[in-house]
């Protein structure tokens, strides 16, 4: 990347350092546990098949203490989670079911949940900087993705969007240029959707600007620095009526992208970003929050019309 404008401001100087990003939801974890050792998958549940079941070894839960503040922690038997209010046994939480409450050692009492996918993806172990939840939804409906739709991702950086597309039931490919990142994006899908996951995420380390190899795709969804070199790409690896969606944090990404598709065979072009305000609601104080995550990124989409 040349232009410095360019810049993906949640890159951190060193991407393998934890993002810089504010995250209002995002505390410190007391007891350094977020990277995952070698442990046994959780296992998933097929569809259909009831989630009401107990804790299992392997499992990533939530523990929030009295002030709402929450860690992520993977249960492994023999491991202890520690906080200044003591300590856990991971073994007094396998086996028993979500929603119970667990007391400390010394004081405090903390509530034990699975994650959802967005708590995950805010607290999972990062190489890359994630698309936040706010833009990950919206993505899902701008890309209209849909059970069995093939989907190359580029680059899929920590894996947030690829566990997105892939619960929303997509046969991904993703392009990586880093093996580090290839391997964290892996782990952390494995670590969330559970090991059957990874039969539909097909992950290549390269360079998504040297073109696709890939014919008949549904969508292209791209988190790159420059995705207007991939539009000549897409135009030949997409289906006629396919879309492309690219996010980019500046707008001047977004502008270079537009002009690329309007030389295309690409219609239907937009961009938009999104906004989330979340409000203060007790009693008679009822307001905006007074801080907010202002920006992250823009959308912009487009759909390959026929020749
Ligand atoms: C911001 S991260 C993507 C984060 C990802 N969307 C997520 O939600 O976790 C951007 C990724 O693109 C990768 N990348 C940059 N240029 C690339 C290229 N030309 N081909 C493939 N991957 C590339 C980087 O290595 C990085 O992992």
């Amino acid at each position: 990347m040349t232009d410095t404008a360019q810049q993906d401001p949640r890159e951190t100087s060193d991407p393998g350092e934890p993002t810089e990003q504010p995250d209002p939801n995002e505390q410190p974890d007391p007891t350094g546990q977020l990277e995952p050792t070698e442990q046994p998958e959780p296992e998933q549940p097929e569809p259909g098949e009831a989630t009401e079941r107990p804790l299992r070894a392997g499992e990533a839960v939530l523990l929030i203490d009295g002030k709402g503040r929450r860690y992520l922690v993977t249960l492994q038997p023999g491991a202890e989670f520690h906080s200044h209010t003591g300590f856990i046994r991971h073994e007094e939480l396998i086996g028993r079911p979500e929603g119970i409450s667990v007391r400390a050692n010394r004081s405090g009492t903390f509530l034990v949940l699975r994650p959802t996918l967005a708590e995950y993806v805010l607290k999972m172990p990062r190489g890359a900087q994630v698309i936040y939840p706010k833009d990950l939804g919206p993505i899902l409906m701008l890309a209209d993705i849909f059970p069995g739709a093939r989907v190359l991702e580029s680059g899929i950086g920590s894996g947030a969007l690829s566990m997105t597309l892939l619960r929303a039931g997509a046969e991904v490919h993703g392009y990586e240029l880093r093996p580090d990142f290839a391997a964290r994006a892996r782990k952390n899908v494995a670590s969330f959707l559970g090991d059957g996951a990874l039969d539909h995420y097909h992950v290549s380390e390269r360079d998504c600007y040297d073109g696709i190899d890939l014919t008949g795709l549904d969508r292209v969804v791209l988190d790159l620095p420059e995705p207007w070199q991939v539009v000549r790409h897409a135009e030949a690896a997409l289906r006629p009526g396919g879309i492309l969606v690219a996010y980019t944090p500046s707008i001047i990404q977004a502008s270079r992208l537009r002009d690329e598709l309007e030389g295309s065979a690409f219609g239907f072009a937009g961009t938009l970003e999104v906004l989330q305000r979340t409000w203060h609601v007790e009693g008679q104080a009822v307001r905006p929050d007074h801080r907010m995550v202002a920006h992250t990124g823009f959308l912009t989409h487009a759909r390959l019309l026929g020749s």
